[in-house]
C-alpha cells in the first residue's frame, strides 16, 4: 500500500530544524546547534507534518502536490512571540522628529507615541481596524511567520481595548496564522487619568471585561519610567493571573526599570526588550523558567543598545527573538530581518538566531507541542526558501527576499 500525502516536497537541499519530539527549548551552548537534514523530503497530510527523511529512503508514494525544492532550504515557519499588529495608522511624522533629534521619551511626553496611536485607534471602526490588520497579517505570512502573538494597548479605554482584542482573535479565525492574544491595557497612561486611577481602571474594569469575553491568553505591562512602576506592574499582572492570563512583560527597554525582577517574581512566561540589563538581571533569569526575548527591530529603530545576548547565552540562558511589529518603535514584522539584526548587532550566529526565532519563540507562546520545528505530528507550518548557498545566507543578505513558497496548516499560501 503506497503512502498517500497531500503535499510532498522533494530534493530539499537542507531541512532546517528537523527534530525528533522532545526538545522544547534550546539554551546556552545548545543554541549553537541547528539540526539540518541534507538531501531531504518532507511529507504533509491533513495539516500536519506526516514524515520527513533522506531522499534515498523515500518509499513508493502518492502525493496530490509534489514540489521540487532543489537548491532550496525548508524551514519551520517563524513564531513571532511579540507584536502590536493591531494599530490604526503608521507614525512617519514621529520617525522624522526622531531623525531630527527627538527621543522616544520626548515624543511620548508631548502626547505623541502610544497616546497618538490610541487617539487614531479610538476613532476607527472595528471593521476598518480589521482590514488594516489583515493586510499586515498577509505581509508577515509572506516573510515566513506562521504563528504570532498580538497585543492590545492602543485602546486605553474598556471598549477600545476589547475592540483591539476582538480584531486580534478574528485574525486567528480568518487567516491561517496561529494567533495568541495579550491584554496590554497598561501600555500608557491617558492624559485625563492619574496613575492610580488608570491602574484601578485596568484592574477593576478592563481585566474583568477581557476575561468575560475570553479575549486574552496573556497579560502584559509596559514596566518603564514614565509608564508603569514595578509595584503597579506587579499588581496588574497578579490581577490578570487571577483570571487565567499568564504574564509577559515589557521590561528594561529604556531604563533599568526592574521589569526583569517583576517578571521573575510573578513567574512571567517571558520578559521582552532587555536593552538595559546587567549581570544582576542575567543571574536572576537563570533557572527562572522565564524566556528572555530580544526585539532587535526596536533596538535598531530607536538606536538603543542591543541586549547582551552573548553574556546571556554564556550564563546558560535561552534566548528568543521577536519583531515587536508596531507603529512607534518597530514598524516591521519581517522575521528574516530580525534574525539578520540579531546576527549583525548582537553577534549571534545564524544557527543561534534561527533557534531563537523558531523553537524558543514557540516555547514563549506555549506552542512547543505544535510549532517551532520540523517534527512529525506538528502543524505543517513551513516555508521553502529562495535558492541560496547556505542557511547563513539568510542574515548575510539582510533585507533581501528569502522566503519563496509558504505552507500554513498544510495548505499552500498564495500572496
Ligand atoms: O514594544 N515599549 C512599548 N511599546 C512598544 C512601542 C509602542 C509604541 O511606540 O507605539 C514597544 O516598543
Ligand atoms: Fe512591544
Amino acid at each position: 500500500e503506497p503512502m498517500s500525502w497531500d503535499i510532498l516536497i522533494t530534493n530539499i537541499k537542507g531541512l532546517v530544524q528537523a527534530r525528533e519530539p522532545g526538545t522544547e527549548v534550546v539554551a546556552g551552548d545548545a543554541m549553537a546547534t541547528l539540526p539540518i537534514l541534507p538531501h531531504a523530503y518532507l511529507a504533509i497530510k491533513d495539516g500536519v507534518i506526516a514524515d520527513y527523511g533522506n531522499m534515498d529512503t523515500l518509499l513508493v508514494h502518492h502525493a496530490q502536490h509534489t514540489l521540487d525544492a532543489s537548491g532550496r532550504f525548508v524551514f519551520p515557519s517563524f513564531v513571532d512571540s511579540h507584536t502590536h499588529l493591531v494599530f490604526a495608522a503608521p507614525r512617519e511624522e514621529e520617525f522624522v522628529m526622531k531623525i531630527k533629534g527627538a527621543s522616544y521619551a520626548d515624543i511620548a511626553a508631548k502626547g505623541g507615541g502610544i497616546l497618538n496611536s490610541a487617539r487614531k485607534l479610538q476613532q476607527m471602526s472595528e471593521d476598518e481596524l480589521f482590514e488594516r490588520t489583515y493586510k499586515r497579517a498577509g505581509e508577515i505570512m509572506a516573510t515566513g511567520t506562521g504563528a504570532v502573538e498580538i497585543k492590545s494597548g492602543y485602546g486605553l479605554t474598556v471598549k477600545d481595548e476589547l475592540k483591539m482584542l476582538r480584531v486580534a482573535r478574528r485574525i486567528g479565525r480568518e487567516t491561517p496564522l496561529t494567533v495568541k492574544t495579550t491584554f496590554l491595557g497598561a501600555h500608557a497612561i491617558p492624559k485625563e487619568y492619574t496613575h492610580e486611577d488608570y491602574v484601578s481602571l485596568v484592574i477593576r474594569e478592563m481585566i474583568p471585561a477581557v476575561a468575560e469575553e475570553k479575549l486574552a491568553d496573556y497579560i502584559d505591562v509596559f514596566c518603564e519610567q514614565g509608564f508603569f512602576t514595578m509595584d503597579e506592574t506587579e499588581m496588574i499582572v497578579e490581577a490578570g493571573k487571577r483570571v487565567g492570563m499568564r504574564p509577559r512583560i515589557h521590561a528594561n527597554q529604556l531604563h533599568r526599570s526592574g521589569g526583569v525582577q517583576v517578571g521573575v517574581k510573578t513567574r512571567a512566561i517571558s520578559v521582552d526588550h532587555l536593552e538595559n540589563i546587567g549581570d544582576e538581571e542575567i543571574t536572576l533569569l537563570q533557572n527562572s523558567g522565564v524566556m528572555p526575548t530580544a526585539l532587535p527591530g526596536a533596538a535598531f529603530f530607536l538606536n538603543l543598545p542591543f541586549p547582551p545576548a552573548r553574556a546571556m547565552l554564556q550564563a546558560g540562558l535561552p534566548l528568543a527573538i521577536a519583531s515587536d511589529y508596531n507603529p512607534g518603535s518597530a514598524p516591521s514584522g519581517n522575521m528574516p530581518l530580525m534574525i539578520a539584526l540579531a546576527c549583525i548587532r548582537m553577534k549571534l550566529t545564524p544557527e543561534e538566531a534561527i533557534n531563537a526565532a523558531t523553537i524558543n519563540t514557540a516555547a514563549a507562546l506555549e506552542l512547543q507541542q505544535t510549532h517551532g520545528s520540523i517534527t512529525r505530528g506538528k502543524v505543517a507550518n513551513v516555508f521553502i526558501s529562495k535558492p541560496v548557498p547556505s542557511v547563513a545566507h539568510l542574515p548575510y543578505a539582510f533585507g533581501s527576499p528569502f522566503v519563496d513558497q509558504v505552507i500554513l496548516q498544510g495548505k499552500m499560501v498564495t500572496a
